[in-house]
């Protein structure tokens, strides 16, 4: 991917992650987003899906990096535990994920811009494509 694109995330997701409140606001976002959304969290510890989530940041990046080997390297497990042998999160429920940090970035970011939101979807877009192919292996 770019480098110019991968920079933009990656300065985007300090200053979010600067903001004490990111990951909580985008959980609040993305519970709201569909029922289906929060079926699947009915029992979760949120201390613990914050940290889980922040450090797969890094691994989602990691994976963008390298768009050809990097998913495959960096988030086998990750598509275990979303597929359906586990959590069955169908392909609709990332278009919820997306939008919800999408709106989130948008309010944490002091740097947001039109280029920053294309950055993050660009880098998530692996990932997420990713996920959504291993869905059922
Ligand atoms: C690319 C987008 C996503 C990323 C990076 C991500 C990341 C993660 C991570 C790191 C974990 C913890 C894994 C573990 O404990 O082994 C997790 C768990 C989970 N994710 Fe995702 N996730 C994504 C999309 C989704 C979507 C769309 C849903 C749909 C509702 C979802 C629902 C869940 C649930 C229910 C758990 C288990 C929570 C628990 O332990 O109670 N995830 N996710």
């Amino acid at each position: 991917m770019d480098a110019e694109i991968l920079r933009k995330f990656e300065g985007s997701l300090a200053r979010c992650l600067a903001d004490p409140d990111f990951l909580d606001i985008f959980y609040g976002n993305f519970l709201s987003s569909s029922p289906k959304v929060r079926e699947k969290f009915a029992g979760t510890d949120f201390e613990r899906q914050n940290r889980a989530l922040q450090a797969s940041f890094d691994t989602m990046l990691k994976a963008a990096r390298d768009e050809e080997n990097g998913p495959e390297t960096y988030l086998g497990p990750l598509a275990e535990r979303h597929g359906a042998r586990q959590l069955r999160v169908g392909a609709e429920l990332y278009d919820f994920w997306l939008d919800s940090l999408l709106k989130t970035v948008k309010v944490c970011d002091a740097g947001w811009s039109e280029e920053v939101e294309q950055a993050w979807e660009a880098v998530m877009g692996v990932g997420i494509r990713y996920l959504c192919s291993r869905y059922n292996s």
